[in-house]
């Protein structure tokens, strides 16, 4: 396996990349059971959190994870910096490098800014998603989070539903794209404006979810309606959409009974994606997903090695 600088997207990662990542972060997981949740393994190191888009999961997880390995932790402030007065990503990037940071953890609206910060510099860049292109570690900790429920191989040939809003999700993108590395097949549902032609051809397209229901998936990954990304009216209504690709409480009944997992990448819009007794499921992965991105984020800066 080669050393690598930067995590920018799932295209890039060897089937070895991504087992070393997963496995590396069971152990990481158990670290949380003991009162002593830290290891020293990024001692005296930076991280730098840089985020341009809001975010709850994804920058306090980076936060957390990059502490429990001890590394000093810096979250740079978007709104109160001078970014607000017009400095281009660039100067601020070779501000922050003249400040000699190890790791900068990056989401930007704009699809391969963190490409173009890690061309640029020379500590190691992780994507924390970027426009509607890629976010390698939402991917990373969802695969693992299923390896939990099916360890090691059980996982292939597993049937994975994707439901709404494909066009926008940079987290349909890459989970997607690593559940097939992985030897599960995907399946997606959505509104046909928001499901586009150009998804691969080995992602079977349901044009219901009677007919996606059929097709027996082991699990339903909703995607959040990314309101902010559409500058258009892909559906007329959320009630509408709620009821034609919702987890309806009729539906939910139905994936219920049948054992089905459901996951969801957070934030939730209650009474569009899904209904609130979904959240109370047994079999509803959300919570563990939020928990899981900290051992796989560990995981991930503990993987990277700087130039
Ligand atoms: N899943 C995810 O990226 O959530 P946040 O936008 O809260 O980081």
């Amino acid at each position: 396996m080669l050393p690598r600088k930067d995590l920018l997207d799932i295209e890039s990662l060897d089937r070895e990349d991504i087992e070393f990542i997963l496995t590396t972060a069971e152990p990481f997981k158990d670290l949380f059971k003991k009162s002593v949740k830290k290891v020293p393994t990024l001692q005296g190191k930076t991280v730098l959190t840089l985020f341009y888009e809001p975010s709850t999961r994804t920058k306090s997880s980076f936060e957390v994870a990059a502490k429990r390995l001890s590394a000093d932790v810096t979250n740079f402030e978007v709104t109160t910096s001078s970014v607000v007065k017009g400095e281009s990503i660039l100067d601020t990037i070779d501000t922050l490098g003249a400040m000699r940071v190890d790791y900068v953890v990056v989401r930007h609206k704009m699809a391969g800014v963190p490409n173009m910060i890690a061309n640029h510099f020379g500590a190691c860049v992780v994507n924390a998603g970027d426009g509607y292109h890629a976010h390698p570690t939402q991917a990373l900790l969802d695969a693992f989070t299923l390896r939990e429920v099916w360890p090691g191989d059980e996982l292939a040939g597993k049937r994975i539903l994707i439901v709404g809003d494909l066009l926008h999700s940079r987290v349909a993108r890459s989970t997607a794209r690593i559940l097939v590395k992985l030897g599960a097949k995907v399946g997606v549902l959505g509104p046909g404006s928001l499901v586009p032609d150009s998804r691969p051809p080995e992602m079977e397209k349901f044009r219901s979810y009677e007919e996606a229901l059929r097709w027996n998936p082991d699990v339903i990954y909703l995607l959040r309606v990314q309101k902010e990304r559409q500058g258009q009216q892909f559906f007329p209504s959320d009630n509408e959409y709620h009821s034609v690709y919702g987890l309806t409480t009729d539906r939910f009944r139905q994936v219920e009974a049948e054992g089905i997992y459901v996951m969801h990448p957070g934030p939730v819009n209650r009474g569009i994606e899904l209904s609130d007794p979904v959240m109370a499921y047994d079999r509803c992965l959300i919570n563990t997903q939020v928990e899981n991105g900290i051992a796989t984020r560990m995981a991930v800066l503990y993987w990277l090695k700087p130039e």
